[in-house]
């Protein structure tokens, strides 16, 4: 099998590193990629952001014969349906499904169509009518842009004035949804899917505030945690038969099923399991914590989807997390989440092993060989222990090696879990 990975962030790394398990350099390529990846496969310098051709054209000139879509854009950009086109085999939705990610409208119909729990919404167009409705709400809302805003597209406030500008900047480009405020505590649910099984991994966690304590501005994620510990049996098969079977069943009717995965965005409320968005591809940074400590090598999950055998995988315990855990820590570029530097020496850099990776995601190497910064989120410094106090203090000892000027993490990824 030669698999070409699409992307070039912490999570792309982190896969490219599962795939690499049981596929040498010669079968693994990744597009665009990043430095951290380019021991374990050959980086072809293409944007599949804006090129669905050239994603098509590297296959054809390498003999690629499944590809693994990492980032949304180019899923909702149908990139998988260019693919097929050319027999191609992904992993990923076609451009359809992948609304389910690129615009909460379609989403929230889908959702209320098909009985799936999720917060109460209405959707507006025109700032008249969006204006006169906000007048009339008391106390928090949500207001969402519809389409992809990478994190920035959600504003939670009572202060009406405030909800109004953030609202009437959105709907100068794109729909709107104003949404009834959720309480609880989230968990990202991901679901694998080959067409005719499906398989719910354990659930993660991820940490998107800056500050500790869940403080400060949002991030795209600075750490995350697999499994949740509070998701125990009984609420994991609750989220089964509330939320992940009325979502299979709706995806099947509406015609949207894909060979992929699901992320399913979840509230836990004193109310049950509530939706919070679908995203269509695995998430980042949870996919660091998940991906090492599933015991499933990537070959055989790519082929189990390609030949829809996810059932056979999973009878075999391939993601059995029996005494296996992960904390993915993030090591970001001073400040970030703000205007950040840049260009930065790495002058220490923790050396990986079998429990302790550290995934780049903004690195490039320069012609000395010198690894420099070039991204907010630099690193996800992921351990892997028996339980998640193991693996954080794994992570934690490596996190405090890895140095460059101006680098800073939370000191608390996980520990709300476990402290
Ligand atoms: P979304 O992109 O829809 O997942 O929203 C991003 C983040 O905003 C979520 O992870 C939540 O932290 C928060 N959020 C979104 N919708 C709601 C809601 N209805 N109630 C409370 N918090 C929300
Ligand atoms: N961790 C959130 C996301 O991947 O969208």
């Amino acid at each position: 099998m030669k698999v070409l990975v699409l992307g070039s962030g912490a999570r792309e790394h982190a896969i490219v590193w599962k795939f690499s398990r049981t596929l040498g350099k010669e079968s693994l390529f990744a597009a665009p990629g990043n430095a951290g990846m380019s021991d374990l496969a050959t980086l072809i310098n293409i944007n599949p952001d804006k090129d669905n051709g050239a994603v098509v054209e590297a296959c054809r000139q390498n003999g690629i014969d499944f590809v693994f879509v990492g980032p949304e854009i180019p899923l909702a950009n149908g990139v998988v349906d260019e693919l097929a086109k050319a027999g191609i085999a992904a992993f990923g939705p076609h451009r359809e499904a992948a609304r389910l990610e690129s615009s909460k409208v379609f989403s929230k119909q889908f959702m209320n169509r098909n009985g799936i729990p999720t917060a109460e919404a209405r959707e507006f167009q025109h700032e008249e009518e969006f204006r006169r409705y906000i007048e009339t709400v008391s106390g928090k809302v949500v207001v969402k842009k519809s389409g992809l805003a990478a994190g920035k597209g959600v504003f939670e406030s009572s202060d009406k004035a405030a909800l109004l500008e953030f609202g009437i900047e959105v709907l100068k480009t794109d729909k709107l949804l104003v949404e009834e405020f959720l309480t609880g505590y989230e968990v990202s649910v991901f679901v694998l899917m080959d067409g005719k099984h499906y398989v719910m991994l354990p659930p993660c966690a991820d940490f998107k505030k800056a500050g500790e304590g869940d403080t400060g501005l949002n991030t795209g994620g600075m750490g995350a945690v697999c499994p949740v510990p509070c998701i125990t049996p009984e609420l994991k098969s609750e989220i089964d038969s509330a939320i992940v079977k009325p979502v299979m069943a709706g995806l099947k009717k509406d015609g949207l099923s894909y060979k992929g995965l699901i992320y399913i965005g979840l509230m836990m409320t004193e109310s049950g399991p509530k939706v919070l968005e679908f995203n269509v591809r695995f998430g980042d940074p949870e996919t660091q914590p998940l991906l090492m400590g599933m015991p499933c090598h990537f070959e055989f999950l790519a082929n189990a989807v390609k030949d829809q055998k996810l059932d056979e995988l999973e009878t075999e315990g391939a993601f059995d997390f029996t005494g296996r855990a992960a904390v993915g820590v993030v090591v970001a570029s001073e400040g970030y989440p703000g205007p950040y530097r840049k260009d930065c020496g790495v002058t220490s850099l923790p050396v990986n092993r079998s429990d302790l990776m550290v995934f780049h995601a903004g690195t490039v190497r320069d012609e000395e060989g010198v690894l420099r910064t070039t991204g907010g989120r630099c690193f996800t410094v992921t351990g892997l222990g028996e339980t998640l106090q193991e693996a954080a203090d794994k992570a934690y000892a490596a996190v405090r090696e890895l140095q460059f000027p101006g680098c800073w993490y939370r000191k608390d990824i996980g520990k709300k879990f476990f402290g």
